[in-house]
């Protein structure tokens, strides 16, 4: 299994670029599929969850073009509605392929996208709102197979502003007869702009930002061109690193109006932040408060997908911290490989005690998904010795490379 190595102790100090988002790009490659011609990213990260969407958009039909980060998609002719198991299977993110599906071809099947190690994540919202919009779905031997004649717009209320279900609604109302509306819709960055991506091409969306989502169906949409925003939780993570090391970090490009919760947090814990445009500079050398008290929430709170690596900046803090996760169910597996490097991490059901130590050491650890990964770098970073992190494949999953861009900021990293 490829590994990072890591020899902490140093002060983070440098400038970096932050890469296209995952999460709003992966969205944008589901939308292609609605359009009959081709569709340009331009900023797409070239990270694995990336490479699985290509995969699967080529099993339909789509002819793929991915030259440095622009990613060209021809998606003229759709020649399957069966999404291959093996990449719904390892990306769960494909579910946001039946909206597009359901929406260019009135049919799809495919597997039933398992949940993982953060928690079961069921897609009882995703079928249910569906459902609303006309189409019939029956489960056989772990396939879902989704049918619909014509799509009609209805009025849809989620009951929490789930970030995928959003996006699948929007995907299969595009071309839904009449009008819907999406109550209790997400807000994230990533429904936004998977929105304006479509709304370029043609579609008819408004409330564009807001928890009431309207749709009004049109016949087709044109060839577009789409440039992907960078990506808030990489940002957010070598902050979070340039704090954990009382270091001195540039972000030359980060989507700093998506991160007012993070930067609220940093200065709280002492980091001194001067934002111009779209360049952030962080001053961690006071960052060592601890925070009494905080918890996950949808956008624009604080984003689970930081958790993980604010709770090992927090391991090292002048005090005790407590962090309450309320989006997902286990998603404080990490606390276990911190603690083995010496943090004092308790968790109790959705919250997670720290009493903040005066070090960590280097030792052998494993990620065992994506933003532990990243939490398990930035213990690293702070630790006193050397660290090796098995499972980099599930880092690489969201960053395109995180060896490069923390080496651009002094690290002592490589990959093994
Ligand atoms: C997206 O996941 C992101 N993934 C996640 O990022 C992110 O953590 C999450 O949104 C929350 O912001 C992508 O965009 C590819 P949800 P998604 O539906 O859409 C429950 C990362 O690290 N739920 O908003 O799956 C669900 O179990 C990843 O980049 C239902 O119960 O998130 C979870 O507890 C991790 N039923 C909560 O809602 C449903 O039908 C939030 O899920 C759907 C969701």
């Amino acid at each position: 299994m490829k590994s990072i190595d890591i020899t902490g102790g140093n002060t983070l100090c440098g400038e970096v670029a932050i890469q296209g988002s995952k999460n709003a790009a992966l969205p944008l490659l589901a939308a292609s599929v609605l359009i009959k011609g081709v569709s340009v990213i331009h900023n797409c990260p070239r990270i694995s969850d990336i490479f699985s969407m290509i995969k699967i958009l080529e099993s339909i039909g789509c002819k793929v073009r991915f030259t440095g980060h622009c990613l060209e998609i021809d998606a003229k002719d759709i020649t399957s509605t069966a999404l291959p198991e093996e990449y719904v299977k390892v990306m769960r993110s494909s579910i946001i392929f039946i909206g597009a599906m359901l929406a260019r071809k009135k049919e799809v099947s495919i597997h039933y996208p398992g949940g993982c190690v953060i928690g079961e994540r069921p897609i009882d919202m995703h079928l249910g709102a569906l459902e609303r919009l006309g189409v019939e779905f029956t489960e056989a031997e772990e396939t879902i197979r989704a049918n619909a004649g014509k799509l009609k717009g209805n009025e849809i209320f989620l009951p929490f502003p789930s970030v995928g279900a959003t996006q699948n609604i929007v995907l299969a109302a595009v071309f839904a007869e009449g009008v819907t509306v999406i109550k209790g819709a997400a807000k994230e960055p990533e429904v936004t702009e998977v929105c304006r991506f479509l709304q370029k091409a043609g579609a008819r969306i408004h409330g564009i930002g807001t928890e009431t989502l309207e749709i009004e169906g049109v016949d087709s949409l044109k060839e577009t061109e789409f440039t992907v925003v960078p990506d808030r939780i990489v940002a957010g993570t070598y902050l979070l690193a340039g704090a954990a090391t009382r270091g001195a970090v540039l972000l030359e490009n980060a989507p700093v109006h998506q991160m007012d919760s993070l930067l609220l947090m940093l200065r709280n814990m002492g980091a001194k932040l001067h934002v111009e445009q779209d360049c952030i500079f962080l001053n961690g050398e006071e960052a060592d408060r601890a925070i009494p008290f905080m918890e996950t929430k949808v956008y624009p709170g604080f984003p689970t997908d930081l958790q993980s690596p604010l709770m090992a900046v927090l391991a090292r803090a002048d005090g005790i911290s407590i962090i309450r996760e309320t989006i997902f169910e286990n998603r404080f597996r990490v606390a276990k490989e911190l603690n083995r490097m010496g943090a004092r991490i308790f968790l109790k059901e959705n919250q997670a005690l720290i009493y903040g130590v005066e070090r960590l050491s280097g030792m052998d650890v494993k990620a065992e998904e994506l933003r532990g990964g990243a939490a398990l770098v930035i213990a690293g970073l702070l630790a006193q010795g050397k660290t090796k992190i098995d499972g980099l494949s599930y880092i690489e999953r969201g960053y395109e490379d995180i060896v490069r861009d923390l080496k651009c900021l002094g690290a002592k990293i490589e990959k093994s």
